[in-house]
């Protein structure tokens, strides 16, 4: 059975389309079956997969209206071993249309649990706030990656998300893990990075993970086309960093996945 992944912060900017995009395609080079689900309407992961936006007709407002099957708004991807539902700039639409629905939060959850069969790895790219979407993909999830920026303010609003995923675990789904929180844009030359990443492990120890992701200019221009950084530059310290962190998630799950 596959494992669900939430990638959640509603910090913005943190790199959670990065992250979801790229240990995607890295899960994908280690031949596991994965399917990314873009749950932010603006629709970063599914440009950052090379899919046109404006061409996308089925995908993750169908799921979360469950007017399809989640089976027919998978596409697959040019990167080996990832399929996508893409997202449109459309599914704001559902923070409105959801909110006085019975049962509102297991909207995502009913639509995909039967796809876990087919995938090693469904990883879901969430978008930064704490609405109703984030809510679905963190009841729908087995566990949860929080990427955390070294960068000022870091620590800003994590409270907020621990809290939340406290009562998610509360009220819907009580299995919800956390997998880990990962260290992004880390640049070694900066005091100010070094502090974060001391300060993020004395605080959560075990729940860091070990791969920290570096500052790569390689991994910002890759979205642009239409590339997750294994196909735009494999010999990247981005693409390495990727590599190491897919590898430890398979480890960590070699038991269940
Ligand atoms: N390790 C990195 N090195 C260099 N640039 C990075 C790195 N990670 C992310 N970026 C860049 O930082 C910006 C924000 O990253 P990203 O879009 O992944 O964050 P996000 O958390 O998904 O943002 P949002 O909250 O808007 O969804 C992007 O321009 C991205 O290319
Ligand atoms: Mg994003």
């Amino acid at each position: 059975m596959g494992k669900i992944i939430a990638i959640a912060n509603q910090k913005g900017g943190v790199g959670k389309t990065t992250t979801t995009v790229n240990l995607a395609a890295s899960l994908g080079v280690l031949e596991k079956k994965v399917l990314l689900i873009d749950a932010d309407p603006q629709a970063n992961a599914t440009s950052g997969l090379g899919i046109d936006v404006d061409s996308v007709e089925l995908g993750s407002y169908q799921l979360f209206e469950h007017t399809k099957s989640a089976k027919e708004t998978i596409i697959p991807t040019t990167s080996p071993n990832v399929d996508l539902i893409p997202a449109h700039i459309d599914l704001v639409a559902i923070e409105i249309e959801l909110v006085d629905k019975d049962e509102r939060e297991y909207m995502l959850k009913k639509a995909i649990i039967d796809l876990k069969k087919d995938y090693d790895y469904i990883l879901i790219d969430c978008a930064p706030s704490l609405g109703l979407l984030t809510l679905n993909a963190l009841t729908a999830a087995d566990s949860v990656i929080i990427p955390i920026q070294c960068e000022y303010f870091a620590l800003e609003g994590l409270g907020k998300l621990l809290n939340t995923i406290k009562s998610v675990q509360r009220l819907h789904n009580p299995d919800l893990d956390i997998e880990g929180m990962l260290l992004t844009m880390y640049d070694s030359r900066l005091r100010l990075s070094n502090q974060v990443v001391d300060e993020v492990r004395k605080h959560f120890g075990d729940m860091v993970f070990d791969t920290v992701i570096q500052r790569n200019v390689r991994l910002s221009e890759a979205p642009s086309y239409g590339e997750s950084i294994i196909k735009y530059d494999a010999a990247s310290k981005g693409a390495t960093n990727y590599l190491n962190m897919a590898d430890e998630i398979v480890k960590k799950n070699k038991q269940t996945v």
